[in-house]
């Protein structure tokens, strides 16, 4: 199966979880797209959806699925997104789709993070993909000396030359070189560094279940 196969797989494996009359909370990137197609199969059994991203949001609508706003809804039985990395015990690494702080939103707001992802997104230790950080952007020199002294290399998420800007009109580091072996005290950690919006790893929201795709099918994991 390719890779696009396997995420179709898993974004159709995912409708399971769906609460039908409650309103689920929806990611971000290539997987998400295949879930998003698959909801429109059940999209009269679902009161709605609370998005992590403007680019989630029209494909949601454009299905026919109306769209919260996260204030305007209580706790989320369910949230659904995708993953750069994820570890054995369900932490991740997320944020190459530039949507991690609204990733975060939703899933602190949800009761359960289903992972939907290929298999080639497992590692045993996270870090391999750049841990990519939203920052404030007259911190970003500050934040990249302070990476540095971690070992790590920060960049500037760039398109066609100029610094790639969030959906909360901020700028990404995208960090290489740190192998992440206590993903909660990092996280904790970097999130407190003035001007860090936000890290990309999910340790504190991790993931509760992870639907692997495989060449043998879905491989369910749960934390
Ligand atoms: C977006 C994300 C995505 O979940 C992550 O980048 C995985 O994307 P894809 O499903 O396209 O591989 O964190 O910010």
């Amino acid at each position: 199966m390719t890779q696009d196969e396997l995420k179709t797989l898993v974004g159709q494996a995912a409708l399971q979880y769906v609460v039908p009359g409650e309103i689920v909370g929806v990611g971000t990137g290539s997987t998400v797209n295949k879930f998003i197609e698959a909801l429109a199969s059940m999209k009269d059994r679902v009161r709605g959806a609370v998005s992590s991203s403007v680019a989630s949001t029209e494909r949601l609508r454009a299905i026919g699925i109306p769209v919260f706003d996260a204030n305007e809804v209580g706790e989320l039985a369910v949230y659904i997104d995708g993953a750069d990395e994820i570890d054995g015990q369900g932490h991740m690494v997320k944020g190459g789709g530039a949507a991690l702080t609204r990733e975060k939103i939703v899933a602190a707001q949800s009761r359960r993070f289903v992972c939907i992802a290929d298999e080639s997104k497992l590692v045993q230790a996270l870090g391999g993909f750049p841990v990519p950080v939203e920052v404030i952007p007259m911190a970003a020199a500050r934040i990249t000396r302070q990476f540095a002294a971690l070992g790590g290399q920060a960049r500037l998420r760039t398109r066609d030359g100029d610094a790639v800007v969030t959906d909360n009109g901020q700028h990404l580091l995208d960090v290489s070189g740190l192998r992440i072996t206590q993903p909660l005290a990092f996280e904790s950690e970097v999130n407190q560094w003035p001007g860090v919006v936000t890290v990309g790893v999910f340790a504190h929201q991790k993931a509760a279940v992870c639907l692997l795709g495989t060449a043998t099918g879905v491989r369910t994991l749960t934390f």
